[in-house]
């Protein structure tokens, strides 16, 4: 490996396979496997903040990273390592992919790296980093995991580049364009994290790790409480959080850094349907997933991409015993052609899938509206939540105001407009408050919003053993 190569990596923004391990990992912690067989990837197990890990690092500089027989064999032993010791596996991806001239039997080898791939899923954390080309079938293998990290500007994942698209289709399109980090960190929703650079993505690989366990037998890690039982000014100002008028938007990362210790919120697809967050932090020094709906964006309505990231995420909180935490302000779901026709139907479905099944405690409140499918759909108690709370703001109803005096007074409305009006604050008064939900038992408790955190810590307690036995069945079949 010459020096000229390596410096110009260093000048292109990338580190060498085993720099990146270097940085991932606690100095000295790296036990590397096979490391008389050069072939174009580094493996190994080591520690990240005193937890073993297990990694594999492709080396461009070898064959452009590109996976042949050894290749792949060493990487399918540290996944069969990783598995059978319980401990997440972490990808350092940077390939040309399948071998040209090792041809099939390269192509063999990314079947084995899938299918461990599938069968590690749910069982240890799995990372992905594209910190380099990642092109054809071989983007399966990240695509397969929990979390993909993409390098902003030196990362691309594509399954046909721009010249065999610009063959076939005639379409022009730039690399960066087609399958960057921005691209499918904001559009395709493949990437849950655009790092600025290689130290960035690795450092966010760490934080994630905080938060998850080493497997699904394990609790994540409990850090020190940071947090006092007091009402804190930050818990005051929720009080003033959602404004007068019900159509004005307001922040919701407001009330999720209020509830989390340290307002520590490590945010996952933050730039990918920003009209939901979800993400993790810590409550009481315990890990907890958060699903929000944003009502600065979009006005908080639940479409197609919101639901697939929120749907995921609760599944994915629930394969690792991460309690769910939902904050409820929609209106609806988006309403249009477009959404209809892209299957709004079946793949809005997937997260009323991913509620139904979870059996991690699950706690809810709401914030302002809760209208109509979408207020079943996050995180009601019919779908199996174990806490529900609601804020006095809070309107729980199959409509809003205004869409549902239009429908039940058309005729009045139609023969004296100014009745309107009336009409609707009469609704307002009558059918969206809070109350009408509690007193059916739908929801626990009506509480002020500096009594927020309070009560999400104290049902988190009390919901810490929380057992629920599902009926045996092979696997379910979520609508995919
Ligand atoms: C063998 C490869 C290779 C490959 C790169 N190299 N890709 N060798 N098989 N797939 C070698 C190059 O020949 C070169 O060798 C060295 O790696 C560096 O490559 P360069 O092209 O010089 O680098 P760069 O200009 O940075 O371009 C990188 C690249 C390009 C964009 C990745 O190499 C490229 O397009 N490669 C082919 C990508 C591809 O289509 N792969 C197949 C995907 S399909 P020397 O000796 O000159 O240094 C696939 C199927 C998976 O993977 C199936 C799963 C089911």
């Amino acid at each position: 490996m010459t020096d000229e190569r390596i410096a110009k990596r260093h000048a292109e923004g990338k580190k060498t396979a085993r720099e990146r391990i270097d940085a991932l990992v606690d100095d000295g912690s790296f036990v590397e496997f096979d490391a008389q067989i050069e072939d174009g990837v580094i493996t190994g197990y080591a520690t990240v903040d005193g937890r073993i890990i297990a990694l594999y690092s492709q080396d461009f500089l070898v064959k452009g990273g590109s996976l042949g027989e050894m290749t792949g064999k060493k990487i399918v032993k540290v996944m069969d390592f990783s598995l059978k010791s319980g401990v997440p596996l972490i990808g350092l991806n940077d390939s040309g992919g399948a071998r040209i001239q090792e041809g099939v039997v390269a192509l063999s080898q990314y079947g084995e790296i899938f299918k461990r791939n599938v069968r590690s899923s749910g069982v240890i954390p799995q990372i992905s980093v594209i910190m380099g080309p990642s092109a054809g079938g071989a983007v399966y293998s990240p695509a397969l995991t929990d979390f993909v990290i993409m390098v902003n500007k030196t990362s691309n994942m594509f399954i046909t580049g721009p010249d065999v698209i610009k063959a076939v289709t005639g379409e022009a399109v730039a690399m960066e364009d087609l399958g960057g980090g921005l691209t499918h960190s904001s559009k395709t929703g493949n990437s849950h994290y655009l790092a600025d650079n290689e130290d960035d993505a690795l450092d966010y690989v760490k934080a994630l790790l905080s938060f998850l366990p080493s497997n699904n037998l394990d609790d994540s890690p409990v850090f020190q409480a940071t947090e006092s039982m007091d009402f804190s000014p930050s818990d005051r100002a929720l009080d003033s959080l959602v404004p007068d008028n019900a159509n004005k938007p307001y922040d919701m990362r407001i009330l999720v850094e209020a509830l989390l210790d340290e307002a520590d919120f490590l945010e996952v697809h933050a730039l990918f349907a920003p009209n939901i967050l979800v993400g993790f932090g810590r409550i009481e020094g315990r890990s907890v997933g958060i699903i929000a709906n944003q009502p600065s964006q979009f006005a908080g309505t639940l479409d197609i991409d919101a639901s697939e990231k929120a749907a995921r995420f609760v599944r994915l909180c629930d394969a690792f015993g991460i309690p769910v935490i939902t904050l409820v302000d929609v209106p609806g779901f988006l309403p249009g052609t477009e959404q209809e026709w892209d299957g709004i139907i079946r793949r809005g479905a997937k997260l009323i899938y991913a509620y139904g099944e979870a059996s991690v405690p699950l706690i809810t409140v709401i914030t302002r509206k809760a209208y109509g499918g979408a207020y079943i759909v996050m995180g009601s108690k019919q779908l199996g939540a174990d806490v529900n709370l609601a804020w006095p703001s809070a309107q729980i109803a199959v409509m809003g105001a205004q869409g549902a005096v239009n429908v039940l007074h058309r005729r009045e409305i139609a023969a004296d407009p100014s009745v309107a009006a009336t009409l609707i604050k009469k609704y307002e008064d009558e059918l969206l408050n809070p109350y009408i939900a509690a007193d059916k038992g739908l929801i626990d408790a009506v509480i002020e919003p500096h009594q927020t955190r309070r009560q999400i810590t104290l049902a988190l307690r009390a919901l810490r053993n929380k057992r629920v036995d599902l009926p045996t069945r092979k696997h379910g079949n979520i609508p995919l």
